[in-house]
């Protein structure tokens, strides 16, 4: 990671650049528009709260999206907390990944290798495989099939220990979402990190092409204070769909099934109105939804019946009628 991670923000084309580095970056957009050119629809989650659920809501719809047939992928460009393999019960570490790339980028050579051709013409063609992938960053797929690429999988990465340098933040993230070789997906959902800096607003630079931004909050004023700010980030960003999920919004009595709504009735609903974004509905704080350790997933993945596992289903029916038709 990170051969271009200089410039804080205002690497522009041009500018102090070497004429070495114009073309490092010029190729790195050409890989950008190339990745991202195969995905039909990219949603990015964000708050502008810290710990309101949003790796929740990105790792739950992602695989309610794979389980509905979509071909799905999910980038956690959090870089500070990656935790999405950890909600979908994935964990990988540096070495193991590396091993992965590179059983990968091999499965993608054999599969197109004529081994009926001369020796030197074979060399050749995985010569040129390779020049043709040596950026590629392949994600890594769960059971079901989804697609997934954090920066928890390059912990432990002792020749890349720039990605936690502060201005070459923005420089992995870019690489991150410039160099994953995601294939034809039908979405990409992206988790965006907390908050209004540097780090979301990369990304939202770097996916400008956005369908949707899906803003999680949680009852409580001080935390929609903080998802207005960003909600007006997002409108600076000329990104017009906005999509507002209430999560931990009431509780189900375990005992009796009687909801409570422990924090008032209708906040979510009434705050969209106000930002004039779309209200997407609710959900309730529920123990099974929590990352409990040991857990291999997902509650849309272990129990569809769950409560909250047929909210997000019903969340994806809106968003796909509101937005995508
Ligand atoms: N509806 C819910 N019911 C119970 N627990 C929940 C619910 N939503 C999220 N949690 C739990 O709350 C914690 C914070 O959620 P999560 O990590 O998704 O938030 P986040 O907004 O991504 O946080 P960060 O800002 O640190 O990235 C996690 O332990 C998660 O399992
Ligand atoms: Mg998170």
């Amino acid at each position: 990671m990170a051969e271009h991670g200089q410039g804080h923000g205002h690497h522009g084309h041009g500018g102090q650049m070497t004429p070495e580095q114009q073309m490092q970056m010029i190729q790195q957009d050409i890989r950008l528009a190339k990745n991202l050119g195969q995905i039909k629809h990219k949603i990015v989650v964000m708050s502008g709260k810290g710990g309101v659920g949003k790796s929740t809501v990105a790792a739950n719809i992602a695989e309610t999206l794979q389980a509905m047939g979509y071909k799905t992928g999910i980038l956690d460009a959090d870089i500070h907390g990656p935790n999405v393999p950890k909600m979908l019960g994935i964990e990988m570490l540096e070495e193991e990944f590396n091993q992965y790339q590179f059983d990968k980028f091999k499965e993608l050579v054999e599969a197109g290798l004529d081994t009926s051709l001369p020796e030197e013409e074979q060399r050749e063609y995985i010569e040129n495989q390779r020049k043709e992938y040596q950026h590629s960053i392949f994600p890594v797929t769960t059971a079901s099939g989804l697609k997934v690429m954090s920066m928890a999988f390059l912990i432990d990465a002792l020749d890349r220990p720039i990605i936690w340098r502060g201005p070459q933040k923005t420089g992995a993230i870019k690489q991150l979402v410039s160099d994953c070789h995601w294939g034809k997906l039908d979405f990409l959902i992206i988790d965006n990190p907390p908050g209004t800096g540097d780090e979301p607003l990369t990304v939202l630079q770097t996916i400008p092409e956005a369908d949707l931004v899906l803003m999680v909050t949680t009852p409580n004023v001080v935390s929609q204070e903080d998802v207005l700010k960003c909600v007006k980030m997002v409108e600076m960003m000329n990104i017009k769909n906005i999509g507002l999920i209430e999560n931990m919004a009431y509780y189900i009595c375990p005992h009796c099934n009687e909801k409570l709504n422990i924090f008032g009735e209708g906040n979510g609903e009434k705050f969209a109105e106000e930002m004039e974004i779309t209200y997407l509905g609710d959900l309730p704080i529920e123990e099974k939804v929590s990352d409990a350790p040991n857990k291999e997933g997902t509650i849309s993945v272990l129990d569809p019946s769950d409560e909250v596992s047929k909210r997000f289903v019903e969340i994806i029916e809106d968003i796909k009628k509101e937005f995508l038709e």
